[in-house]
């Protein structure tokens, strides 16, 4: 196994470029080995979405295909007023990056310290940790209440005790695929300590039914201490497309300008926009069919008495009953990749929602390996 460090000499990079290296390292290990699999492999192991783009995206793509020798520069505000129009928001509150990979990164860098931790629970999605400890930022994680929910009142106490930080909640939680109700999200936004900002990755908001999940949009719009991260990696289905978005009061989306990449490719804000066309549509289209799915996986687990977290996202966390890194490693062999390993939830097996007929391929392969 690579250091990151060896890895980086592998590579020939010097040290700015071990900056890069969180998200580097994060698609190595979402990678399956893919020498010896199944063709007809069922993704599960990315919280992907097999809906793909839209059928707008698609046209709008290819029709910008031919252009693509010209860098589009001036058509970018007119995405930004589009993307701020859809969330209700105004273009200066909006960073729009390389999915929202770039957004997190950047807030993780100018929002930690050597002195100001990236403060999270364990275990939380890996990207801005990661980046924080690749930037030698300090990390404290808490760790989830007996029902995987994010004890915001714990968070608080790390924030005041290092008299500032940078709070990271994914909402809903990948992997556990629990929500942050929204009484606790109002707390923690009404009882942040003093130099403390709040980020909260909605990267799978769209997925969740209960009312007791809000968005954390509105404290952007009343000028709280709160940065939001969204993308269209999962609902919309253009997680390649590589497009997302942090939402803030301006003078924070002020601070993260100067170290964003570039715009991102023409062909993906073509995509973006397009999508948004039919946004409404869209989403409940989806959310319907994922939520039919899930809701007939979480019914056949019950009814074999297998245990899960309640799921509020296109993914879900199965207990297994013994390591899942069992069933990590056998079930690709059989056809279906799953995700990876989430310590310290030994036993939790994280599996994507895919379509219904890639889900019964999932029932049969893991009950094969459940019953022994
Ligand atoms: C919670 C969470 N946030 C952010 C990301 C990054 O995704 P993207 O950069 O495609 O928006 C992922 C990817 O799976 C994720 O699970």
């Amino acid at each position: 196994m690579f250091t990151r460090r060896s890895f980086a000499g592998r590579l020939g990079l010097g040290a700015a470029a071990v900056r890069l290296l969180p998200e580097m390292a994060y698609a190595q290990r979402a990678a399956v080995n893919l020498s010896g699999m199944a063709k007809d492999m069922v993704w599960l192991n990315a919280n992907e979405n097999p809906a793909g783009p839209p059928e707008a995206a698609l046209a709008a793509m290819r029709e910008v295909l031919p252009t693509s020798n010209r860098y589009h520069y001036q058509e970018f505000g007119a995405m930004y007023a589009i993307i701020a129009r859809s969330e209700e928001l105004e273009p200066d509150q909006l960073i729009v990056g390389a999915g929202s990979s770039e957004g997190l990164h950047l807030v993780v860098d100018t929002y930690t310290s050597a002195t100001r931790p990236l403060i999270s629970v364990a275990p939380a999605y890996e990207g801005p940790i990661e980046t924080a400890r690749a930037l030698g930022r300090p990390v404290v994680l808490a760790k989830l209440r007996e029902d995987y929910t994010a004890d915001v009142r714990k968070l608080a106490e790390e924030a005041d005790k290092a008299r500032g930080g940078l709070i990271y909640l994914c909402n809903p939680n990948n992997p556990t695929s629990a929500i942050t109700a929204r009484k606790d999200m109002d707390w923690l936004v009404a009882n942040l300590p003093g130099n403390t900002t709040l980020l909260v990755d909605e990267a799978y908001i769209h997925f969740g039914e209960t009312p007791e999940l809000q968005s954390a949009l509105p404290y952007v719009r009343q000028g709280k201490n709160v940065i939001v991260t969204r993308t269209y990696s999962k609902i919309y289905g253009m997680a390649g497309l590589r497009v997302g978005f942090a939402a803030a009061r301006p003078d924070i989306i002020q601070k993260l300008m100067p170290l964003r990449m570039n715009v991102i490719s023409i062909v993906s804000a073509r995509a973006v926009v397009a999508a948004l066309g039919d946004q409404q549509n869209l989403l409940r289209e989806r959310r319907a069919r994922l939520a039919h799915t899930r809701r007939e996986l979480c019914d056949w687990l019950s009814g074999r008495k297998v245990k899960f977290i309640p799921p509020h996202a296109n993914f879900m966390m199965i207990d297994v009953n013994r390591s899942a890194r069992e069933f990590i490693e056998a079930m690709p062999r059989m056809g279906v990749a799953v995700g990876r390993p989430f310590p310290p939830l030994e036993n939790l097996l994280r599996v994507t929602i895919g379509t219904d007929q890639e889900m019964a391929k999932f029932r049969d392969v893991f009950w094969k390996l459940y019953k022994g």
